[in-house]
C-alpha cells in the first residue's frame, strides 16, 4: 500500500528506509504516525534526517513506539534517565556497540525498538550497519528451520567471548558506565527463532556476543550452531548501512534486526543519544 503522508525511500534491497517529508516534532495527526508505524514494520530500520531533536523530543518520539526502558550498563543523561550518550572521543580506539547484536537480548523483556540520534559525527566513518534477521530466517533450508524450531538460547550480558563486559567498558572511557561488574547476572532464555508480534514472521535471534549456549546443551556443543546462525544472519545481502549526520534519527526494530557500529573513525569524535522502548517478551 502506498504512503500518503510520508515519503519512504528504501536504503537497500533487504531492509531500511529514509523517511522524508516529516518533521517529527510537528507531527500531531494519528494518520502520519500510523504510516510511520507501518513503514517501521515494512522496513525495520527508519532514518529521519535533519530533525533537530532535544532530549524531550526524543522521549516524545520514542513514546510513539513504546514505553521507555532503562539500559543497565550506562547512566542516563541528567534529567533523562532513559536516554544515554554513546560517545567515542578522538583519543579512544574502542567503540560502544561494535559487533553484531540486537539490543539487550539478555533481559527477560528486551526493548522492541531503539532510537539513536546523532549529535556529533565524524567527517567520514562511524556508520551503522543493520541486518534483516527475518530475511535470514526465510533463507534457511526447511531442514534447518525444523531443527531450530524447538530450540531456546541462553542470552548473557557478560560478553565472555570478547574478554568480559567490565574489561570492554573500561575502554570506552568517555561514557558513564555503571554496573558492568554485575553483567554475568543478567541472563535470559528466549527462542532462537522468534515470531514478530506485528507481522507474524519468524526471525533469527542469535548473536555471538549475547547467545552463550542453547538450552540443554554445553557451550562447546552450542557454539558451532550459534556461530553458523549468527554469521548467516549478517550476510551482506541481508544488510543496509546508515550514514549519520548531526540531526539524523534512526529507529530500528530489535525483534527482526541486528546492528553493528563500525569503528573506522579513530581521531574523531562521535556523540549520539540512545533511547530504548517497548519491553516485550520474545515468543
Ligand atoms: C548501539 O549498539 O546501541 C550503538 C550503535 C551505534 O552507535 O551506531
Amino acid at each position: 500500500m502506498a504512503y500518503e503522508t510520508i515519503e519512504v525511500k528504501p536504503l537497500a534491497g533487504a531492509l531500511g528506509a529514509e523517511v522524508g517529508g516529516v518533521k517529527l516534532t510537528k507531527v500531531q495527526d494519528n494518520r502520519t504516525w500510523d504510516e510511520i508505524n507501518r513503514a517501521f514494520l515494512d522496513h525495520k530500520v527508519l532514518v529521519f534526517r535533519d530533525q533537530g531533536l532535544s532530549p524531550d523530543d526524543i522521549m516524545a518520539v520514542g513514546g510513539r513506539f513504546g514505553e521507555p526502558t532503562y539500559y543497565p550498563f550506562v547512566t542516563g543523561m541528567e534529567g533523562y534517565p532513559y536516554i544515554f550518550e554513546v560517545i567515542k572521543e578522538p583519543s579512544e580506539t574502542r567503540n560502544f556497540g561494535g559487533g553484531w547484536h540486537s539490543d539487550t537480548t539478555y533481559l527477560q523483556k528486551p526493548p522492541l525498538a531503539t532510537l539513536l540520534y546523532a549529535v556529533e559525527t565524524p567527517n567520514a566513518g562511524g556508520d551503522t550497519v543493520f541486518a534483516n534477521t527475518t530475511a535470514a530466517y526465510d533463507a534457511l533450508s526447511d531442514g534447518m528451520k525444523t531443527l531450530i524450531a524447538p530450540l531456546k538460547g541462553i542470552y548473557s550480558a557478560g560478553l565472555k567471548r570478547s574478554g568480559g563486559r567490565a574489561n570492554i567498558h573500561r575502554q570506552v572511557g568517555a561514557m558513564k558506565i555503571q554496573n558492568a561488574e554485575q553483567a554475568d547476572t543478567y541472563e535470559a532464555i528466549h527462542p532462537i527463532a522468534r515470531t514478530h508480534p506485528g507481522t507474524g514472521r519468524k526471525a533469527l535471534y542469535v548473536s555471538k556476543g549475547h547467545t552463550i549456549r542453547i538450552e540443554g546443551m554445553t557451550e562447546d556443543e552450542s557454539r558451532p550452531l550459534i556461530d553458523y546462525l549468527a554469521d548467516h544472519s549478517t550476510r551482506l545481502e541481508f544488510t543496509c548501512r546508515v550514514r549519520w549526520e548531526p540531526g539524523t534519527l534512526t529507529v530500528w526494530d530489535n525483534r527482526c534486526t541486528q546492528h553493528n557500529a563500525i569503528n573506522d573513525y579513530h581521531g574523531q569524535r562521535r556523540r549520539m543519544r540512545r533511547l530504548t522502548v517497548g519491553a516485550q517478551v520474545p515468543a
